[in-house]
C-alpha cells in the first residue's frame, strides 16, 4: 500500500536497552544477541524452542501490568518492553535452578546454573535423575540430522526419551550429537557423586567472583557453557 513501509525489523526494550531485532526473532535471541544475558538451558539456536527448562523467564511489561514468561518462547513484537533481571525474576529463577539442580544433581550444567543463580542450599529432596527434558538430543536428532531416532514417550512424570520400540533403529546416523548435546554428559568438577551424598558443588563460585571484577563485560558469560548464556548450536 502507497505510503507504508514495511519493516523486516521490530523494535522492543529489553533491560532499557533499545534492540532492533528481523522479524520473528525470539525475545531470547534478541536479547543474547545484544549480549543481555538471560540464562537458558533447552534453548538452542536455529532449532525449535521448546520452553521445558524455563530458566529463561522475563517480565513482559503491557498496558500497565507485568507478566512472566519464557523468553525463548516469546516472540519479540514491535515496542515490547522486557526486563529480565528484576527481583522477582531473579526470584522466581532462583526457585527454578534449586528445583533443576535437585532433579539432577549428577550435572555440572545444572550445578553451574544454580550456583550462578544465586542457589546456595537446595530445599528440595535430590532425585538424581539422568535426563531433564530439556529436548536438546531429540531436536538435534530430528531437525538438524532428520532422523527420528529419538523421541518424548508418556506424559507428566513418566515422561521420558527414548528411541523407538526402546531399540536403536537403523536409520539412525551414528552421528552421537545426542550425546555431546547432553548437559547431563558432565559430571560435577569431582566426578559422579554417591547417592545419598549429593551436594552442591559450588566451584563455579570463583569463576562467578571474577566475572563480577568486570561489570560491565559479560564476561560471566563465557565461563560456564551451564550457565548457558554462551549460544548453543547445534
Ligand atoms: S524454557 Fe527457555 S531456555 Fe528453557
Amino acid at each position: 500500500m502507497k505510503g507504508i513501509i514495511m519493516s523486516n525489523y521490530v523494535n522492543l526494550t529489553i533491560n532499557g536497552a533499545k534492540i532492533k531485532t528481523p522479524k520473528g526473532t525470539s525475545v531470547l535471541d534478541a536479547a543474547l544477541e545484544y549480549g543481555i544475558c538471560i540464562p537458558h538451558l533447552c534453548h538452542m539456536e536455529d532449532l525449535t524452542p521448546l520452553g521445558a527448562c524455563r530458566l529463561c523467564i522475563v517480565e513482559v511489561i503491557e498496558n500497565g501490568k507485568s507478566r512472566v514468561t519464557a523468553s525463548c518462547t516469546l516472540e519479540a513484537k514491535e515496542g515490547m518492553t522486557v526486563l529480565a533481571h528484576t527481583e522477582k525474576i531473579l526470584k522466581a529463577r532462583k526457585v527454578i535452578a534449586e528445583m533443576l539442580v535437585a532433579e539432577a544433581p549428577n550435572s555440572r550444567a545444572t550445578q553451574d546454573i544454580a550456583v550462578r543463580c544465586g542457589v546456595t542450599k537446595v530445599r528440595f529432596p535430590f532425585r538424581n535423575k539422568s535426563c531433564i527434558l530439556c529436548g536438546k538430543c531429540v531436536r538435534v536428532c530430528t531437525e538438524v540430522w532428520r532422523s527420528k531416532s529419538l523421541g518424548f514417550v508418556g506424559r507428566g512424570k513418566d515422561r521420558h526419551v527414548a528411541l523407538p520400540f526402546y531399540e536403536r533403529p537403523d536409520f539412525c546416523k551414528r552421528c552421537w550429537s545426542c550425546i555431546e548435546i547432553c548437559p547431563m554428559k558432565i559430571t560435577p568438577c569431582d566426578g559422579p557423586m554417591e547417592i545419598g551424598k549429593e551436594y552442591l558443588c559450588g566451584g563455579c563460585e570463583s569463576q562467578l567472583s571474577m566475572a563480577f571484577e568486570s561489570p560491565d563485560t559479560c564476561v560471566q558469560c563465557r565461563l560456564g557453557e551451564g550457565f548457558g548464556c554462551i549460544r548453543a548450536k547445534p
